[in-house]
């Protein structure tokens, strides 16, 4: 058994996963109510959340596993990219535990995790395939080769698709983490209300910058009543523009590669119209698209294992 921690950002998770990429158990303690009052992730309060919620989410993992410390043989745990405070949280926790059984530690980059989270049972997808990244930090085209192994064909020049969706979110009043928000919203409004531009960037990347702008504009011109009162309209042309932009890059490039499989990964991959706007993609199990340990847990399986003690001197990259 593999025991995943996840502390990259305002979500503390663990996860028993087995060899075979079955999950026995995924934990996930957000703390996006917690930052929901200042309108983002307040990277200290997060470290600090990280550290009180670490052991009792561990613990409740193990627990729904039917498991205990004494079963688990190796010890899985984002080492970055993310917050580096609340990333150090995760590695902390990650070395003594792994200390104390003298079992071996998985180092995990986050984003091959999200990437792994396809790679669970039941129906794991198997590489080669094009991969969409995208989340709050990130969003990329992805050759996927091997698991662990994949190349960077696009990224975003500016913010993250996640990023837009929750800056847009804000505009709208929306709270956060706004991407769910808007998707809600979206249901209601339509599409075609106001013409959002999307960025025409170069090659296979990405720029979110400009919609967000145009729809600041579109709230500033229509006048708070006016824009509460189309709020719906203006949430479902926003998250059109968003998604079309990212179902055109990524069949763009599935031309250019000569890809035959799509897959979409990342807490964007959760959005309903990404989902209905790409068929043939296969998208992660909801509850795997939004930051877990089971991802984590699952990328393990796939990579190079730190021998009890060598990783006490492992760090973590923000
Ligand atoms: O993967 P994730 O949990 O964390 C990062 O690694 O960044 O992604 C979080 C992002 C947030 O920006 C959130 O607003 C967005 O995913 N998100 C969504 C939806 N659910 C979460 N965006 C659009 N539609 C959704 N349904
Ligand atoms: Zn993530």
């Amino acid at each position: 058994m593999i025991l995943g921690i996840e502390t990259s950002c305002d979500e503390t998770a663990a996860a028993v996963v087995t060899a075979d990429g079955e999950i026995r158990a995924n934990v996930v303690s957000s703390q996006a109510d917690l930052h929901a009052r200042f309108g983002g992730v307040v990277p200290e309060v997060a470290s600090r959340r990280h550290l009180e919620l670490v052991v009792p989410v561990v613990r409740q993992a193990l627990e729904e596993a039917g498991a205990t410390l004494a079963d688990v043989e190796r010890i899985a745990v984002t080492r970055g990219p993310g917050l580096i405070g609340a990333l150090l949280v995760g590695v902390s926790a990650a070395k003594a535990l792994a200390w104390a059984r003298r079992v071996p530690l998985v180092p995990v980059d986050h984003l091959h995790g999200h990437v792994a989270s396809l790679m669970l049972e039941p129906g794991p997808l198997e590489p080669p395939f094009l991969c969409l990244l995208a989340s709050g930090g990130h969003t990329m085209l992805l050759d996927v080769r091997a698991p662990g192994d994949m190349e960077v064909l696009g990224t975003t020049l500016d913010d993250a698709a996640g990023e837009a969706f929750d800056k847009g979110a804000r505009l709208l009043g929306l709270g956060y983490p706004g991407g769910a928000a808007i998707d809600r919203l979206a249901r209601e409004g339509d599409p075609g209300a106001f013409a959002f531009p999307v960025a025409r960037t170069a090659g296979l990347d990405f720029s979110f910058s400009g919609v967000k702008t145009a729809l600041l504009y579109a709230v500033r011109d229509l006048g708070e009543e006016e824009a509460e009162r189309r709020k719906a309209d203006l949430a479902a042309s926003y998250q059109r523009a968003i998604v079309s932009a990212l179902v055109r890059r990524t069949r763009e490039a599935a031309e250019r590669t000569g890809a035959e499989r799509i897959a979409v990964v990342g807490g964007v991959a959760a959005n309903s119209e990404l989902r209905a706007s790409l068929p043939e993609a296969t998208a992660a199990p909801l509850p795997l698209c939004t930051d877990n340990a089971a991802m984590i847990a699952s990328a393990a399986r796939f990579s190079e294992a730190v021998p009890y003690p060598d990783y006490l001197a492992l760090d973590a990259y923000a």
